[in-house]
């Protein structure tokens, strides 16, 4: 009997374990994130310098000076509990990817992760 249970405690490890191999991995969220991150003093010049030539008023979230940060927390394109689920980090991974550089992404993921503070 004791044989029996440790056959079938081992087998339905084994079929356990076989299931998690085929689970859809989801993407990686990065975790070693830039810290202290200003919205004026880091990322609005990221929207400056990348974005406004689209978003400045027709296309959807304006990120010009001085509304961007309405715009973001208002239109919940953040998530702060989440950081990255928030549309303004997925874009990158989309339709978005290549609008702006690897660090400047994790400076927006930084500072969404901090609390998406107007500071
Ligand atoms: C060349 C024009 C262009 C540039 C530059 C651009 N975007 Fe966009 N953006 C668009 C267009 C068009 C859409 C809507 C279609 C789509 O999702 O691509 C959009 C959609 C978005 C959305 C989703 C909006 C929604 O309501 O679904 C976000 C967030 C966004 N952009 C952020 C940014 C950020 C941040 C930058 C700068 C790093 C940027 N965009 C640069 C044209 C642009």
């Amino acid at each position: 009997m004791r044989r029996l249970i440790f056959v079938l405690t081992g087998a339905l490890v084994l079929i356990l374990s076989g299931c998690t191999k085929y689970q859809i991995p989801a993407p990686e969220c990065p975790t070693d994130l830039p810290t202290d991150v200003s919205f004026a003093g880091d990322v609005q010049p990221i929207f400056n310098a990348n974005c406004i030539v689209c978003h400045s008023g027709g296309q959807a979230p304006d990120l010009s000076e001085g509304w961007a940060y309405d715009e973001l927390i208002d239109g919940g394109y953040v998530d702060t509990d989440f950081p990255c689920e928030s549309e303004l980090y997925q874009v990158f991974s989309g339709t978005h990817s290549g609008r702006a550089t690897d660090d400047e992404v994790l400076t927006i993921l930084g500072w969404i992760d901090e609390g998406a503070k107007d500071n």
